[in-house]
């Protein structure tokens, strides 16, 4: 048994922006249920401090002459050890965790992710009278970063784990920020936190964790090249032999067609003939005409370059001339947001553009469609075309990061061993995106249909094995540590 402090800056149910919030909810706990004693480290936003129950006051601080307490609670669903950093100046306010209500990050945000690395480290290091201490500090993105990065210069000191969900996010900060943080002088240099003369936060997880993962074993290679690796690439050859890939799993309770509470019509391989009523259903409620021998074609995300939205607006006109409704659910960057509203304006029977953030909707939607639609540029892993799998809403992805390594295209060979679950762009651009989608509506209402959606449905990407690879993975980095200590 070991003892994980978990860092992360966003947690379902409490508080979501994409696919690290499934990540955090679901992973701890998995890893609970194979004996680690886990304690997630989450700021203490105000729709976090509304979800949960009266929080204990666990002990009190002060940073950059900010005071800062440290609450406990639980997670009613699964009982979860959840820490808060509750520091009313760095997190009491309205708006996003990143961003402000205008789109803007947030001006202060290297200081309100320091504070939280500043806790993180305290724990770690047992300053905070706590009685608990870990084995093993896991941070998760940039705004994790300086955890590794302090705790490196202690002799004694947790071993850390350091996870990449996304590469392109990494907390860039310019040279001020980093003498106003006061952070030590030693890590401003080309192996440190110094990244082309700015702050980098991600760089303290990247150079100082004793190991470093990320989500899928493709993104894991894929970020070792130029095209994937956003300037990091050569730092993370360096450190290629601490660096590996778990695939994601996914908290299979919250995304299970036959007992979600979202839908009218739950399904599942045995009464499969039920998920089309959801379409049915999705179509009334959404003002499409309710036609059964349409394909239907979701689409649900952040409305950000990486999800492919310059292919897709590039082949919209095309898309279109096609038998198909399209339904996007997503919100993102204001010129994406405004191209595709505009599309819906003016094909109101073909294309609904839903623009906000709409839980119960995204699972309406994973129920409805028959096609999902995932091109994106790259992708650490991808939770949304999983969900889909489970849901036998045949993903259409590009050929890249975990998208690769869950979808399995339906050419004539994969359809005949029975591997087939989806199908995969052969690049990432217009043409073959239309080309792929022709392709999938030439299959479409066949038999061959109806075996692709049994064997996505039967795929398991419950955190069931993936979790066990974490262990695998801590047990490298106690012995990293051990080994640095002698
Ligand atoms: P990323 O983390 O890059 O956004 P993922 O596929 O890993 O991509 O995870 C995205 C998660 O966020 C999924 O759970 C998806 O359903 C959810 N999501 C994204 N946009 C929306 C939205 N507009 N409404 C509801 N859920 C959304
Ligand atoms: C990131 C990635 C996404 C991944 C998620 C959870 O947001 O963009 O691909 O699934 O993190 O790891």
């Amino acid at each position: 048994m070991n003892k994980i402090l978990y860092l992360t800056s966003e947690l379902f149910p409490l508080i979501k922006t994409g696919g690290l919030a499934d990540v955090a909810g679901s992973l701890p706990p998995a890893l609970t249920r194979l004996g680690q004693e886990m304690r997630v480290l989450l700021p203490a936003y105000p729709e976090v401090m509304r979800k949960v129950k009266q929080p204990s006051l666990l002990a009190s601080t002060r940073y950059y002459n900010q005071e800062v307490k440290l609450l406990e609670t639980r997670l009613p669903e699964n009982g979860l050890s959840l820490w808060l950093v509750h520091c009313p100046a760095a997190f009491d306010r309205p708006g996003g965790p990143y961003i402000n209500g205008n789109g803007e990050p947030w001006h202060d945000n290297a200081l309100r992710f320091a504070i939280f690395c500043l806790v993180a480290v305290d724990i770690a290091l047992s300053r905070l009278n706590l009685n608990w201490q870990p084995d093993i500090v896991h941070g998760n993105d940039w705004q994790s970063g300086l955890a590794p990065a302090l705790l490196q210069l202690h002799s004694r000191r947790p071993a850390t784990l350091f996870t990449i969900h996304n590469l392109a996010y990494q907390g860039l900060f310019d040279h001020q920020t980093f003498l106003d943080l006061d952070l030590p002088a030693g890590l401003w240099h080309l192996d440190g936190l110094e990244f082309y003369g700015q702050l980098s936060f991600i760089k303290g997880g990247l150079a100082f964790a004793d190991r470093v993962n990320t989500v899928s074993p493709t993104y894991a290679r894929e970020i070792l090249q130029v095209k994937f690796g956003c300037g990091l690439e050569g730092l993370l050859q360096h450190r290629r032999h601490r660096l590996s890939g778990i695939l994601n799993g996914i908290d299979s309770r919250v995304w299970d067609p036959k007992h979600d509470k979202y839908l009218k019509a739950p399904y599942g391989t045995e009464n499969l003939e039920q998920k089309s009523i959801n379409k049915t259903l999705l179509q009334q409620q959404l003002g499409l005409p309710v036609d059964s021998d349409i394909p239907l074609i979701g689409m649900i995300s952040r409305l950000v370059e990486q999800k492919g939205l310059e292919i897709i607006l590039q082949g919209m006109a095309d898309l279109l001339a096609l038998p198909v409704q399209l339904v996007i659910v997503g919100t993102g960057d204001t010129h994406y947001e405004l191209q595709l509203s505009h599309w819906a304006n003016r094909h109101p029977d073909q294309i609904k553009v839903i623009i906000g953030y709409n839980e119960p909707l995204s699972h309406r939607l994973e129920a409805a469609g028959d096609l999902f639609l995932m091109p994106s540029s790259f992708e650490p892993c991808g939770l949304n075309q999983i969900y889909s799998l489970r849901y036998g809403t045949l993903p259409l992805v590009s050929n890249v990061g975990g998208l690769a390594d869950t979808v399995v295209d339906a050419d004539a060979e994969n359809i005949k061993i029975g591997t087939a679950n989806g199908f995969v762009l052969p690049n990432q651009t217009a043409d073959d995106l239309l080309a792929t989608l022709r392709r999938a509506l030439g299959l479409w209402q066949t038999d061959t249909w109806r075996q692709l959606q049994l064997t996505a449905m039967g795929n398991d990407y419950s955190w069931r094995s993936s979790a066990k690879h974490y262990l695998d993975l801590y047990h490298l980095a106690l012995g990293d540590r051990r080994g640095a200590m002698g």
